[in-house]
């Protein structure tokens, strides 16, 4: 099946408001002669919690397509919850998307799969599109291991997901050891974890669920690079760091196609 492919930027704790609505309004005006193409793609920005409302604002005033999300969200619904963001806040922001279990949360808020898991459930409830990040660390790579290892992340994140919830998500393969490196995975590296992905979808649930759910590759996308990987039969799109924060570059890397 044809799978539109998803485009993102994660800015990750970068740009206050005002330059959140600055790189908004560079990056629609780069955008502005897709309007017959922008069915190719989708594209999206997830920008730090203190900028969706001026993102939602921007989107919503210029008419925008561009798409938005959040960079984490609570498993709990409102309440008693110091510093955790709730769906219900997310939704009424007009966002899409919501990213969980990127590697740096792991990393520095200890993240486990089974909570990556909840956040992901947690956001399909309210409507959300989450997107689930997957990788190995260098060592597992150098070992060798890096299909068993993100496979048995992927086991576990949607032990409780249904099929209908996966195919509704996004899954993002983000090789630690490419993220902010500029050590970009070959595209081949990307194709071997990205395929291995959607078959182990296919074995846990069905050929419709793997056919549906659409795989990112993240780490180090740069214009120079995303033709490439986008090349690949089961990369569906890109999750860019560093990149998305230069509204030009950012424009280029999602019309790869061109
Ligand atoms: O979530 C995307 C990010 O981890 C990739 O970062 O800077 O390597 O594109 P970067």
């Amino acid at each position: 099946m044809a799978r539109t492919p998803i485009m993102a930027g994660n800015w990750k704790m970068n740009l206050d408001h005002l330059e959140a609505n600055q790189l908004v309004q560079k990056l629609a005006w780069s955008l502005g002669d897709l309007d017959h193409d922008y069915g190719k793609v989708e594209v999206a920005v997830i920008p730090p919690f203190t900028d969706l409302r001026t993102v939602q604002t921007v989107v919503d005033s210029e008419g925008l397509k561009i798409k938005y999300g959040a960079q984490d969200v609570s498993t709990h619904d409102n309440g008693a919850y110091t510093g955790e963001i709730s769906t219900d806040m997310l939704v009424k922001l007009g966002c899409t998307y919501v990213v969980v279990g990127h590697s740096e949360r792991r990393e520095y808020h200890g993240e486990s799969n089974e909570l990556i898991g909840a956040k992901a459930k947690k956001a399909l409830e309210a409507g959300l599109t989450p997107i689930v990040c997957c990788g190995e660390a260098l060592e597992v790579r150098k070992e060798g291991r890096q299909v068993e290892y993100v496979v048995g992340q992927i086991d576990a994140m949607f032990a409780h997901l249904s099929g209908k919830d996966v195919a509704s998500s996004v899954i993002a393969y983000e090789p630690i050891w490419a993220i902010g490196t500029g050590e970009v995975a070959t595209p081949e590296d990307a194709q071997e974890v990205c395929g291995a992905i959607r078959r182990r979808i296919a074995e846990l649930y069905d050929d419709s669920v793997a056919d549906a759910v659409r795989i990112q590759y993240g780490g180090s996308v740069k214009s120079s690079n995303v033709v490439e990987i986008m090349a690949q039969p089961d990369v569906d799109g890109a999750l860019v760091g560093g990149a998305s924060l230069k509204a030009d570059e950012f424009a280029k890397i999602v019309t790869y196609y061109k």
